[in-house]
């Protein structure tokens, strides 16, 4: 079975692949990049993306939305992740709360498949843990926000040092890309 992923992140594409084999899906990479609306709600987000690209592909398709959210800052910065990696990086977000005590993060993702254009629906994964006060790359290096996230699950060590597949075992995407998985060839 074949699903299409409309992403332009090799990263993400790598891990919904080896995820998404479990279910014994193959995942097929389309490179569309997908106008986002603002909103501070990564499904409402995550919907718009896929309703758009079902309209491009004309194919059952599906995308993936995620946010690091940060406690002690409301939120931040959440659906607004990308753009501020890409502005301020892991230094900048270490630097906003270098003197807080409360470190606690949600790593949150969000997969909205497409069929039609009445069928849309989502699968919510989220994975609780802490931002760590340095840059942890270990040997496998990470992407993104990886060398900063200490997940809970993760005995001490950031999505980065896990390296891929044991950040597969427990991360935000394995936990959506999980409920899709079943929910796909249950149907
Ligand atoms: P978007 O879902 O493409 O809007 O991306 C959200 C941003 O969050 C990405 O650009 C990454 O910087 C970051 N991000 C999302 N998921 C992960 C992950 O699994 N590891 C590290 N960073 C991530």
């Amino acid at each position: 079975m074949k699903i299409h992923f409309a992403s332009s992140n090799k990263n993400k594409l790598k891990e919904a692949t080896k995820i998404l084999a479990i279910y014994k899906i193959k995942v097929e990479s389309i490179l569309l990049e997908c106008p986002e609306i603002q909103s501070n709600d990564l499904e409402e987000i995550s919907k718009f993306s896929v309703k758009y690209a079902f309209k491009e592909i004309k194919k059952p398709v599906f995308v993936e939305d995620s946010g690091l959210f940060i406690e002690v800052l409301s939120g931040f910065p959440g659906p607004y992740s990308s753009y501020v990696y890409k502005t301020i990086g892991n230094d900048g977000i270490l630097k906003l709360i270098k003197d807080k005590t409360n470190k606690n993060a949600i790593f949150k993702s969000v997969i909205a498949y497409c069929e039609s254009e009445d069928f849309i629906i989502t699968f919510i994964g989220q994975t609780s843990g802490t931002i760590s006060t340095k840059i942890l790359k270990g040997n496998n290096g990470g992407w993104g926000f990886d060398p900063i996230f200490l997940p809970k699950e993760g005995n001490n060590k950031t999505y980065a040092e896990m390296g891929l597949e044991e950040k597969n075992k427990i991360s935000h995407r394995k936990k959506s890309l999980e409920k899709f998985g079943i929910w796909f060839k249950g149907r």
